[in-house]
């Protein structure tokens, strides 16, 4: 089983981006912890980063054949991103999303996300063990092993 972790725009500066926010783990500590979590659950994780929202609405597109599962951090594309709602809504297998921070803790227009609408689950404010305790998730609901 192969769970796609897709990461929005800025996730690529994590570690140097407002790390009183996001924390000093840089997004490839992430990927590699994700990794192991996910050898050891029997799964096989894709870890994806874009910037671009067309980018990453192809991504979950082609997830429809070549993942079973997605987790996914929209970063400032839950708060605007119809097109990214409309895509997972194509996707038939669980999506779980994460947020590194507690976005109902901060300002007001990072309170909604499109994304939440299409969501089998949401974490924010577990830092990045949010990614880990999704994909045990995403292992539970798959029916992976563990
Ligand atoms: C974020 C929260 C978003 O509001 C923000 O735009 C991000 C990251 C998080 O992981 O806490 O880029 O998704």
């Amino acid at each position: 089983r192969t769970v796609l972790i897709l990461n929005g725009p800025n996730l690529n500066l994590l570690g140097t981006r407002q790390p009183e926010i996001y924390g000093s783990e840089t997004l490839s500590d992430v990927a590699s912890r994700c990794a192991d979590l996910a050898a050891q659950l029997g799964l096989e994780a894709r870890f994806e980063q874009s910037n671009h929202e067309g980018v990453l609405v192809d991504l979950i597109q082609d997830a429809r054949d070549g993942a079973d599962a997605i987790i996914i951090n929209p970063a400032a594309y839950s708060h605007t991103s119809v097109a990214i709602l409309d895509a997972l809504n194509m996707f038939d297998g669980p999506v779980l999303e994460v947020h590194i921070s507690n976005i109902h803790k901060r300002e007001t227009f990072r309170h909604h996300s499109f994304v939440s609408g299409r969501a089998d689950g949401v974490i924010a404010g577990f830092g990045t063990e949010g990614y880990l305790l999704a994909l045990r998730r995403a292992a539970s609901l798959l029916g992976a092993a563990e």
